[in-house]
């Protein structure tokens, strides 16, 4: 079992600063060694350092367009290579506009993978449909090819991620515009009303029967923090109230790891300058932590 640790400090996809410190957080919170007690080989972690260009006029209404383009590249290519050595890859975020190269880079060396995107939110806005602009919010409509007119800076990225391919959990703050892509495309989509009326056991089994029916794909999950209520998560950047609670979210990532297919993961979000005291920035970071060891094979018996 060998991963390799990348630490995004990446904020070019929202406005808030901070959310750059997370992977640093994340890792004195001792997180190499909790992995190591799991009997995981650390074979790199490395932190990967990014720079604005000296100019960057927004693109219609994306703002930081060549920032976000030229650093979700680099974490594309990153993940690629970690994977082609053999090892799973861990992407510590940063903001999730991070995931334009971490599911770019998953589905360049595992064509048939599914995703499984954990979020209050869908973040699968086009670039004619955001309403903020913020290029975290529109990741997933990248990775689809769904920017119809794709914008000049993000050529590179390919539609690798079919729809039927994509799974949600979590969802309870989808924008109007979003809410038509999901439905036009008839994506696998469980909102927090699906949780309540299913519970998450049920609700994790419909989303990896919709996406993987045969259980052989390899999957990539891409968690936001703030999928978590704000009462475990509130050092984020767009919190909502009414979220997962903490074994929720832990039985996601559990029951993913339980598939034995899971081959990559993101942590994003995790902001912790936006903590209103110690405590709150204590118990987001080791929400994170909990979250990774769960997926990573952490088991309660
Ligand atoms: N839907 C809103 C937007 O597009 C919020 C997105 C929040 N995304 C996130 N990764 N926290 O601006
Ligand atoms: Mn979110
Ligand atoms: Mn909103
Ligand atoms: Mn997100």
């Amino acid at each position: 079992k060998n991963v390799a640790i990348l630490g995004c400090p990446f904020n070019g996809g929202q406005a808030r600063s901070g959310v750059e410190t997370g992977p640093l957080h994340v890792l004195e919170h001792g997180l190499e060694e909790q992995l190591q007690s799991l009997d995981w080989t650390i074979t790199s972690c490395k932190n990967l350092t990014f720079t604005p260009p000296a100019s960057d006029p927004d693109e219609g209404k994306l703002k930081r367009p060549r920032f976000v383009s030229e650093s979700t590249h680099k974490v594309a290519s990153e993940v690629a290579d970690i994977i082609k050595s053999g090892s799973f890859p861990l992407t510590i975020g940063g903001d999730h506009s991070l995931a334009i190269g971490t599911v770019s880079g998953v589905f360049s060396q595992f064509p048939d993978a599914c995703l499984i995107w954990i979020d209050a939110h869908a973040d699968i806005n086009t670039p004619a449909s955001t309403p903020s602009g913020n290029i975290h919010g529109c990741p997933v409509s990248f990775v689809m090819g769904l920017a119809d007119p794709c914008p000049p800076q993000f050529e590179w990225v390919k539609p690798l991620l079919k729809a039927n391919k994509l799974a949600y959990i979590g969802l309870r703050d989808v924008d109007s515009g979003e809410r038509e892509i999901l439905k036009k495309h008839n994506i696998a989509a469980y909102s927090m009303h699906h949780v309540d009326k299913f519970g998450i056991g049920k609700v994790v089994e419909m989303a990896l029967e919709r996406v993987n029916p045969d259980g052989s794909a390899p999957i990539h999950l891409s968690l936001d923090i703030d999928a978590l209520d704000p009462q475990h998560a509130p050092a984020t950047g767009t919190p909502v109230r009414g979220g997962l609670s903490l074994r929720e979210a832990c039985y996601i990532c559990e029951a993913l790891a339980e598939t034995g297919n899971l081959v990559s993961m993101d942590i994003m979000e995790c902001n912790p300058v936006l903590g209103i005291d110690e405590r709150s920035v204590t118990s987001t970071i080791s929400a994170a932590c909990s979250l990774v060891r769960c997926a990573m094979g952490e088991t309660l018996l």
